[in-house]
């Protein structure tokens, strides 16, 4: 059986992790149907907006395999982080936007994940949390890195170092949700829509928008500034551009070709 399912329909991809006996817990198996999915993901024009969900109702992912990690010697330790960040810094970089519908619990990696898409939709049961230092190890798929950079230091600090789980109204609350719905069901239509009102829009143009913030971030205001000057250059560039505009002056709809 697929560990990692992909279905695609009119533009949307739907990756699911599908690991539903171990809570969709990450092991190597996982991550390396991961990393074929978001290559493929990745290179397939006709999937221009993906959703990443859990298999089941239970967990959306219940972290890295910690059977698995037990046996690891600190080499190998490094080598699966790495190969984890890297995973995940691919949905990052990609120019197509990722949104993370968590079901269940999001732990550890399976937070990480859902840090790594480009933003995150919730049901009420969704649990978050960090964790690895209960376990005696720390967050290695960017946790550290990418949880800071949403809700600030001193919050991110404080969820690590006791690895408590919040639940879904309190991730809503620090700005780690931005939409919550009552059942998983409820949540896949709600990012098809929003997915639908994303794909209306000027593909190559969403795209550069999202290279610009997720680039931008980790700049200095100053460089971030000169740096979407340069791809608003290039946006011009586009065919798409000059559709766009015209169209709203000649008060029609854009006909986007991608181009
Ligand atoms: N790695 C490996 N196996 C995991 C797992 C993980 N991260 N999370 C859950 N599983 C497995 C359990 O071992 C169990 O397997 P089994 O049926 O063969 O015993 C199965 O998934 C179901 O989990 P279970 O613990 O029985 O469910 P629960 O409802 O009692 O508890 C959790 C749910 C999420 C609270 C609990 O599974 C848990 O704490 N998981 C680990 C979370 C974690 O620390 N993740 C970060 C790792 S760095």
């Amino acid at each position: 059986m697929n560990k990692v399912i992909l279905e695609v329909k009119d533009g949307v991809g739907i990756l699911t992790i599908n690991r539903p006996d171990k809570l969709n817990a990450l092991n190597n198996e996982v991550l390396s149907e991961l990393n074929t999915i978001i290559n493929d993901i990745n290179e397939n024009s006709e999937v221009r907006v993906v959703l990443v969900t859990g298999s089941g109702e239970k967990a959306f992912v219940a972290g890295a395999d910690i059977a698995f990690m037990k046996e690891l010697t600190p080499r190998e330790a490094v080598n699966f982080a790495r190969m984890g960040q890297e995973i995940l810094n691919k949905m990052e970089q990609s120019e197509k936007p990722f949104i993370a519908c968590v079901n269940g619990y999001a732990l550890g990696g399976g937070f990480e994940l859902a840090l790594a898409c480009d933003f995150i939709y919730a049901t009420e049961n969704a649990k978050f949390g960090f964790p690895e230092v209960s376990l005696g190890i720390i967050p290695g798929f960017g946790g550290t890195q990418n949880l800071p950079r949403l809700v600030g230091k001193n919050v991110a600090k404080e969820l690590i170092f006791t690895a408590k789980m919040i639940d879904a109204s309190e991730a809503k609350e620090l700005g780690v949700v931005s939409r919550l719905f009552n059942t998983k069901d409820e949540m896949i239509e709600g990012a098809v829509d929003t997915a639908k009102q994303i794909m209306k829009n000027g593909t190559i143009a969403v795209g550069l928008a999202k290279k610009s913030i997720v680039d931008g971030f980790n700049l200095t205001k100053e460089d971030g500034l000169k740096y979407e000057a340069n791809l608003f250059g290039v946006v011009f560039s586009t065919d798409d551009a000059k559709e766009g505009l015209s169209a709203f002056l000649e008060k029609r709809k854009p006909q986007y070709k991608n181009s």
